[in-house]
């Protein structure tokens, strides 16, 4: 394994920019052994949320019993709250009903997406749900739905609202606290569906909300809705969190004689392929080592955490998520500069923006292979309004190159999973994309939860 910049090197450094180079190397490198340290971190953590709520990994209960059958059809509304964007969705699910032309085809999907607009982040509960409930709206009347359903009969609607939430059912989710830069006042501590239901009524919409589930369960049970393998779903987005199907008795949080397991859930107690009883559980790993006992933390990040709207929180989050990797970046950089070492005799007032760099301009750096890096120095240009030296963009290269992993993550997934050399194609684990997961995995779980209420 050799370092791209070390194959396309286009300047030397100096000799003292060399040394901060390998500062900054040894700062983000993390030893094999420490690895195995930070996972075995981890695992206890992931237990430890299953025995009772603490401050650390949350694992949340979602009262999704089952993974899907593949038959589940029907059109469902769907509605992804997610840090950067919000999706409005008409999904329509044809179960085992495909065409023997298009088979990998099992459903179909109308979406509009919109940016979240920044002020929305930090408004207040009204604006959020007022400014979701117009675009449903819209959704409706454009679609031509609003004249398909009514008041009296409401279209099913779910709910993908990808923050950690404490479930007592699945329509209901007591946000715990907002992730992702989110600090809108008045939600936290109350039920998120129960005041876009107030909303939704508010404005006469035909829409009756059938589930709240976070994106993670979204993406495995859509991923299982194809392939009845999978066990887990993970996303890698402005935030990183997984779910994946516990077994009942694990979850020693939850009373097998807690009243709330019965809900007569027609697949609760199913025991298919031998299986005992299970529920999702979303992990929000996002909060691992909140505590601080073995993550290694850089000055940078220790920087993003505190000007973040809720220091202490989402301790692993904050060193690896999309809203965050550009952020490291930045500040690396304005440290370079600062010192010295960058940019000298420019104004570097573009770089000082917080969040202006997003996760696509690194991988935009690593991937370029154009003649004399001109991709690179034209992004900085266009983003920043710098010019780059020949030896900027080599720096820009190795940053890129500590900060996002790109090529360190696949070979520390084998080192931490001891798999030893291998053939292409020989992965113990098969990582595949769910596509739309959000939209089309909370439409099956309101397919299961409206054939649980016999509708
Ligand atoms: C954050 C949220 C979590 C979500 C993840 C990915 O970690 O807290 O609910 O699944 O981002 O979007």
């Amino acid at each position: 394994w050799r370092q791209r910049s070390e194959i396309h090197a286009i300047a030397e450094f100096s000799p003292e920019l060399e040394l901060e180079m390998e500062r900054l190397d040894k700062e983000f490198w993390i030893p094999g052994q420490k690895l195995k340290e930070i996972v075995k971190r981890f695992i206890e953590e992931l237990d430890e949320g299953l025995q009772e709520n603490n401050k650390n990994i949350p694992m949340n209960i979602s009262w999704v019993h089952s993974l899907p059958t593949g038959n589940e059809k029907g059109t469902y509304l769907t509605l992804d709250l997610g840090g950067t964007n919000l999706r409005v969705c008409k999904v329509t699910l044809h179960g085992n009903e495909t065409d023997p032309a298009t088979p990998e085809k099992k459903y179909t999907l109308d979406q509009e997406q919109y940016r979240v607009p920044q002020e929305l982040k930090s408004g207040s509960a009204e604006q959020l749900w007022t400014y979701i409930a117009e675009k449903l709206q819209t959704f409706l009347q454009e679609k031509g739905l609003d004249k398909e359903y009514s008041k009296d009969k409401p279209m099913p609607l779910g709910f993908t609202f990808s923050y950690p939430a404490t479930q007592d059912k699945i329509d209901h989710a007591v946000l715990q606290t907002w992730t992702k830069g989110f600090d809108i006042k008045g939600v936290e501590g109350q039920d998120a569906a129960a005041q876009l239901r107030e909303k939704i009524k508010e404005k006469g919409l035909p829409l009756e909300i059938v589930c709240v589930i976070n994106d993670t369960v979204g993406a495995m049970i859509a991923s299982a809705y194809n392939d009845h393998a999978t066990i887990v779903g993970a996303i890698f987005g402005t935030g990183c969190n997984a779910a994946y199907m516990a077994s009942l008795p694990s979850i020693k949080k939850l009373s097998s004689s807690d009243p709330r397991l019965r809900p007569q859930d027609p697949n609760a107690n199913t025991n298919k392929n031998g299986e005992g009883e299970k529920m999702a559980i979303n992990c929000e790993y996002g909060a691992f080592d909140n505590a601080r006992r073995v993550l290694p933390i850089t000055k940078y990040d220790e920087e993003i955490d505190k000007e973040s709207p809720r220091p202490g929180e989402q301790a692993f989050e904050k060193l690896s998520a999309g809203l965050y990797l550009g952020e490291v970046f930045r500040l690396v950089f304005i440290d370079l500069a600062d010192r010295g070492f960058l940019f000298a005799n420019q104004d570097t007032k573009g770089l000082r923006k917080p969040y202006i760099l997003d996760t696509g301009f690194l991988s935009q750096i690593e991937d370029d292979e154009s003649p004399n890096a001109i991709n690179t120095r034209n992004l900085f240009r266009d983003t920043l309004d710098l010019s780059l030296s020949d030896q900027e963009v080599e720096v820009s290269r190795r940053v890129a190159e500590l900060v996002a992993f790109k090529k360190r993550w696949a070979r520390a997934l084998g080192e931490v999973l001891e798999w030893g050399e291998r053939k292409e194609g020989e992965d113990p684990i098969i990582i595949t994309s769910a596509e739309d997961g959000s939209g089309v995995g909370c439409a099956i779980i309101a397919a299961i939860e409206m054939e649980r209420r016999g509708r």
